[in-house]
């Protein structure tokens, strides 16, 4: 039995390594076979107090899969929040109905509130700029999908690497696998220091640049990002900022033959189409793996594998 059993998923740091491998170890099962119906009168809870397309949809398609319920809104303009409820009240209300809530929220910390709270497992499906962990599982698949490991990788962080949460989850998990990171952002959206101390604390090496022509040509892994314009508190910063980089076929002319370049979604400009058609391309098979990633996952809270 999983030691996941029963536990909220807030951060990825709540994960030891060994757990990470686990997680992904069973993702691998449900990739070969989608279709293992473990959930039959399990329910799940999604609540999305903030836009999504992939989370909330392969959550439910993973859900769906494994033949169980799936309940919950979109959108907390059609609950009870939009009358004043508390999240507290909202959380307690729910658990009746369910056996374990994937919940997003604008919020840093709020996911981490609801779990203090909940009698069943909360999974956090991205709070505020906070953390992102499930979406850093999916992504830590897919490079060992791809690169064959999960140790030892270049890896270029590039964009917001302020107010990206999975940038901040990935951080956190890659530093269990001594990555060497290459950290491209404009000025000022530099990787917070809370988090860079997760690199230095593991004794592992980070560089800065402001040009990405810099790495491209040195990576493993290229990690797009989102400027994430619905975080900064005045949109002139953003105007500034929006569109510093765009990645495009062309530069990928020199880059290592096995680069893989990935991005959570959804992207605005950072990366052209034109990159689409280029097998180093990833990014949409990286967000089907979240289908598999995520049903590994509710598998093992809720004990089931
Ligand atoms: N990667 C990600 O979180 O995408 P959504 O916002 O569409 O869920």
């Amino acid at each position: 039995m999983s030691k996941l059993k029963g536990r909220s998923l807030i951060s990825i740091t709540d994960y030891s390594k060994e757990e990470i491998l686990q997680v992904l170890d069973i993702a691998e099962g449900f990739e070969k076979n989608i279709r293992q119906k473990l959930l039959d009168q399990y329910v799940v809870a999604s609540l999305f107090f903030e836009p999504s397309t992939r989370t909330r949809l392969s959550f439910e398609s993973a859900v769906q899969y494994m033949g169980g319920s799936i309940i919950g809104f979109a959108s907390a303009d059609t609950s009870s929040v939009k009358k004043g409820e508390s999240l507290k009240d909202t959380i307690l209300t729910v658990s009746n109905y369910s056996d374990l809530i994937v919940m997003r929220n604008p919020i840093d910390g709020s996911a981490r509130f609801a779990s203090e709270v909940s009698p069943v497992p909360i999974i956090n499906a991205g709070d505020g700029a906070n953390q992102h962990p499930t979406q850093c599982l999916l992504d830590l698949y897919s490079i060992r999908k791809t690169q064959g490991t999960l140790e030892n990788l270049d890896i270029a962080l590039v964009g917001d690497l302020k107010y990206g949460r999975t940038v901040h989850s990935l951080v956190q998990a890659l530093s269990l696998f001594n990555a060497t990171f290459h950290l491209v952002s404009p000025e000022s959206l530099k990787l917070p220091s809370a988090v860079k101390k997760w690199i230095g604390d593991a004794n592992l090496k980070y560089f800065q640049y402001t040009d990405l022509s810099d790495v491209i040509d040195k990576m493993d892994i290229i990690y797009m990002t989102r400027i994430q314009g619905e975080r900064f508190p005045d949109p002139l910063e953003y105007e500034k900022v929006k569109n510093s980089y765009i990645l495009n076929n062309s530069m990928l002319a020199n880059s290592k033959e096995n680069v893989r370049v990935l991005h959570p979604l959804p992207r605005v400009n950072e990366i052209s189409e034109d990159v689409d058609d280029n097998p180093k391309a990833y990014y949409f098979q990286q967000a089907r793996n979240g289908v598999y990633v995520r049903q590994a996952l509710i598998a093992a809270i809720l004990g089931l594998k």
